[in-house]
C-alpha cells in the first residue's frame, strides 16, 4: 500500500482532516490556525488564566496558546478525588515544567467542600469549578480564562440538553463569551473550538505533552459518553457534521441572548444571579 503524502510537502501524511493530508510539522500548523482563528477574530490580547485539568485537551490548549506567544498564568483546581486529583495534578506540574511555567494550584478542600458527601457531585463539582476559576482569574488580574473543551464536547453537552428537553438551559456555545468588569466576572475563550477530540489526542502525542489517562470516577457511566460516541460515529460518515452543528449552535446562542440579570452575591461579592451565588450555597450544605 502506497502511504499516504502530506498535501502541503513531501513527507508521510498522519492525519487526513476536511480534504486535505497532514505530516506532522504540518499537522501543528493546521491545529495552531485553528486556534489563532479564534484569537484573532475575538482579538485576544493581555493576561489569560489557562485552566488545567491534567486531561489531553487542556494541555493541547495550554501548549497552543504557548506557541502563540500569549501571556499565560496556569492553574489547576485540586478537587479532592481520591485516586483522581492527585495524578491530575502531577500531570499539570509535569506540563508546566516542560513549557517552563509554575502551576497554581487551588485546592476545594481548602473552602469546606468535599465532593464525596454531595449527592449529584458532578454538578456541585461544575458549579465549584466555574466560581473558583473565575475568582482566580479575577485575583490575578488576568483579562480571560482558557479552558481546553473542544469541538466534541460542546456539541456533545449540547446535544444531551437538547435530548432532556434542557435546550434552552445550555450556555456557552460558542469561543468567546464577554467578561463584566461590575460583576467581577472574567472573560472565557475557548480556544479548541474548532477541533475534535482525535485531533486534540493526536497534537498532544505529537508534542509528547504531559496529560493524564484517567477519568474522574463519577463520570465512568456519564450518559455524555454514549452522545459523544454516537455523534463520533455520525462525523465518521459525514465529515463536517460536527463543525457545522457547532456553527448552529453559535448563531442559536447569538438569537438567544439576552441580559441575564447579574447581582454580586451579598455572602462573597462575586457574580450571582440570585442574592447569594450557588457556590456560597453549596458551601453552606
Ligand atoms: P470538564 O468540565 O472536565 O470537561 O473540563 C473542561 C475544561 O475545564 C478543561 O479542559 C479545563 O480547561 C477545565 N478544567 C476541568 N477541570 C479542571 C480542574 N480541576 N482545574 C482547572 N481546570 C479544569
Ligand atoms: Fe468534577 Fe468529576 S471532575 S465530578
Ligand atoms: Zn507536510
Ligand atoms: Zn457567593
Amino acid at each position: 500500500m502506497n502511504e499516504m503524502k502530506c498535501s502541503y510537502c513531501n513527507n508521510e501524511a498522519i492525519e487526513e482532516a476536511y480534504g486535505k493530508a497532514y505530516c506532522k510539522k504540518h499537522f501543528n500548523n493546521y491545529f495552531l490556525g485553528r486556534v489563532r482563528s479564534i484569537i484573532d477574530k475575538f482579538k485576544i490580547n493581555g493576561k489569560i488564566a489557562v485552566a488545567l485539568s491534567g486531561g489531553k485537551d487542556s494541555s493541547a490548549c495550554f501548549y497552543a496558546l504557548h506557541n502563540l506567544k500569549l501571556e499565560l498564568v496556569p492553574f489547576y483546581i485540586n478537587l479532592g478525588i481520591k485516586n483522581y486529583s492527585d495524578i491530575c495534578q502531577e500531570k499539570a506540574e509535569e506540563l508546566c515544567q516542560q513549557l517552563g511555567y509554575e502551576l497554581n494550584v487551588i485546592y476545594l478542600a481548602d473552602y469546606g467542600i468535599e465532593l464525596e458527601k454531595y449527592k449529584k457531585p458532578c454538578s456541585t463539582c461544575g458549579t465549584a469549578k466555574r466560581y473558583l476559576m473565575n475568582k482566580f482569574a479575577y485575583e490575578n488580574g488576568c483579562k480571560y480564562i482558557a479552558t481546553g473543551h473542544n469541538l466534541s464536547d460542546i456539541v456533545t453537552f449540547a446535544m444531551s440538553n437538547f435530548i432532556s428537553g434542557n435546550i434552552l438551559n445550555f450556555r456557552g456555545n460558542k469561543p468567546y463569551l464577554q467578561g463584566k468588569e461590575e460583576y467581577k466576572l472574567v472573560a472565557k475563550i475557548k480556544p479548541l473550538f474548532w477541533l475534535k477530540d482525535k485531533e486534540c489526542m493526536l497534537y498532544t502525542w505529537i508534542n509528547e505533552l504531559a496529560y493524564a489517562e484517567e477519568e474522574c470516577p463519577y463520570s465512568i457511566n456519564a450518559p455524555t459518553i454514549k452522545i459523544k460516541e454516537w455523534l463520533n460515529m455520525l462525523e465518521a460518515e459525514q465529515e463536517g457534521a460536527l463543525m457545522n452543528m457547532a456553527k448552529s449552535l453559535w448563531k442559536l446562542e447569538e438569537k438567544m441572548e439576552k441580559d441575564v440579570k447579574l447581582n454580586l452575591c451579598s455572602n462573597c461579592g462575586y457574580v450571582s444571579y440570585g442574592k447569594i451565588c450557588k457556590f456560597c450555597k453549596i458551601r453552606k450544605k
